[in-house]
């Protein structure tokens, strides 16, 4: 039977666009390699980093966030073996989600690895060697990413002692001492699970601010705090090898301004220097798919390929590697193979990292505005002014929101503080509509929240807060 359309990979990008493609009416075949459906997102990635986050603030809480609120316990006592139970069973219920949601749509799910032959064709070979060719009207590319190490230096990842995330989340102990290579998301997001389980977290990071790419004032800001929970900072320091040394590694760096070369030992290292797109195996080559500079699937506006029916989403394209970046534009393919014109604003894509506090963006920062030589307005607002924060011991980290200096319109929204994942959406749906700093900061906010901290940074952008 031939299929209208055949998805290969089955990550945020990849299932979200067959779901919608089975919606809108097409046939739809998944292929996937894992056991499981999800790929690196819901497998070993945002789903089970997210269900440590969570574990393991409500430790580091127990142990030292309650008693100023009166609450008294005893130290709290680690099982990281249920810890990493309750992780497993939060990605079974995921994967199984998505099983779930392939029989409601009537999708077929087909375990495999999957490779182009030529437009129209997928050769699917499964764990026994046996192959299957499916005919099919389109082909979408979703198979996302992998670890992409150092660039330029030789390292042994064994899931261990030298750890990527995969790793980085299953250890089986907490290590006395952890030094994280690369202060991105990962690496902050990870360095503090296993920070607040007790571990020594010494971070490495190339750049001068860890998370680049952040508003500046936000990244400085998010490291203080982070500093107060214990991480140590190298920042500037180029990591020039990793090596295994007896039980556990040994990193070596040198200032990136030139300088002298340190080592320092931990029992386990995590690499989290970046993902590069997953191409291997997939026969891009033979069907004449083309490759940019970078290695990625190159695409037009429309997700094309240079190859007549072959698309391709998600991380192996340009754009950030985001599962909701993936899903959106899985969505907007899906609708464009329907005949309707499906379309992924790139201007308003949110970015979270799930640390505590958190820190979101959605937008500009004023680092790109005053490069791209646009004028605009800052506000900003602290949390330490919100009565909510008081009330729940929450009042690190502020909201700032750039606008246009002439037009007033939203170009930028940066929050570091609790809750911040969830406040950053209205500043999303705001910028969607074009809305100004004033629509923001007239808009009433339910009393008392962390969200009114939104509306007075607004209020702070086109004219004065009140409550500051
Ligand atoms: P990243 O690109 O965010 O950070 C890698 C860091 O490693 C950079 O700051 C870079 O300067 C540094 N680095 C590179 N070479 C180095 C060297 N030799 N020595 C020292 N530092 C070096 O990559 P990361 O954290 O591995 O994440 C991979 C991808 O996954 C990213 O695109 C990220 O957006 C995505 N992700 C997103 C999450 C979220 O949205 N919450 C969570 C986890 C991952």
């Amino acid at each position: 039977m031939a299929y209208d359309l055949v998805v290969i990979g089955s990550g945020p990008g990849g299932y979200v666009c067959a779901i919608k493609a089975a919606q809108l009416g097409m046939k739809v075949a998944v292929v996937e390699k894992r056991a499981t459906y999800g790929g690196t997102c819901l497998n070993v990635g945002c789903i089970p980093s997210k269900a440590l986050l969570h574990a393991s603030e409500m430790f580091a809480h127990a142990a030292h966030g309650m008693a100023d609120l009166g609450v008294e316990v005893p130290a709290p006592k680690l099982n990281l073996a249920k810890m990493m139970a309750h992780k497993d069973s939060v990605v079974k219920a995921n994967v199984e989600g998505v099983s779930f949601l392939f029989k409601k749509n009537k999708i077929d799910g087909i375990q495999g690895t999957g490779k182009i032959v030529a437009a129209g064709k997928v050769a699917v070979t499964n764990e026994k060697g046996e192959e299957q060719v499916l005919e099919t009207k389109n082909i979408v590319i979703a198979t996302g990413s992998e670890v992409a190490g150092i660039p330029g230096v030789a390292v042994e990842i064994d899931e261990k002692v030298i750890v990527s995330s995969t790793g980085g989340i299953a250890l089986d102990k907490v290590p006395g001492k952890m030094i994280v290579v690369g202060g991105g998301v990962i690496g902050l997001e990870l360095g503090s699970v296993w920070s607040r389980l007790g571990a020594k977290v010494t971070v490495v990071e190339y750049l001068d601010t860890i998370l680049g790419g952040m508003d500046g004032e936000v990244s400085k800001q998010f490291q203080r705090m982070l500093a107060k929970q214990g991480m140590e900072f190298n920042l500037g320091a180029k990591v020039t090898a990793v090596v295994k040394s007896g039980n556990g590694a040994k990193v070596t760096f040198e200032p990136v301004k030139g300088g002298e070369a340190q080592t320092l030992e931990a029992d386990v290292v995590l690499v989290a220097t970046g993902r590069k797109p997953y191409t291997a195996g997939l026969g891009l080559e033979e069907a004449g798919v083309a490759l940019d500079n970078r290695g990625r699937v190159e695409i037009d506006g429309h997700f094309r390929t240079n190859v007549a029916g072959i698309y391709a989403i998600g991380d192996v394209v340009k754009g950030p590697m985001l599962a909701h970046k993936a899903e959106d534009e899985g969505v907007a393919l899906a609708e464009i193979l329907a005949g309707q014109h499906g379309h992924v604003n790139y201007d308003v894509i949110p970015g979270v990292v799930y640390t505590q506090p958190e820190v979101a963006s959605v937008g500009k920062t004023e680092e790109e505005l005053k490069a791209a030589g646009v004028s605009y307005k800052a506000g900003k607002f602290p949390f330490t002014a919100n009565g909510r924060a008081r009330a729940m011991q929450v009042t690190d980290g502020f909201v700032k929101v750039l606008a246009d200096k002439e037009t007033d319109r939203v170009l930028g929204v940066h929050i570091v503080g609790f809750g911040a994942g969830e406040m950053i959406h209205e500043a999303a749906v705001l910028m969607e509509f074009g809305g100004s700093s004033e629509d923001l900061g007239r808009t009433c906010h339910a009393h008392p929240t962390m969200s009114e901290a939104v509306k007075e940074a607004a209020l702070a952008t086109f004219f004065k807060p009140i409550h500051m």
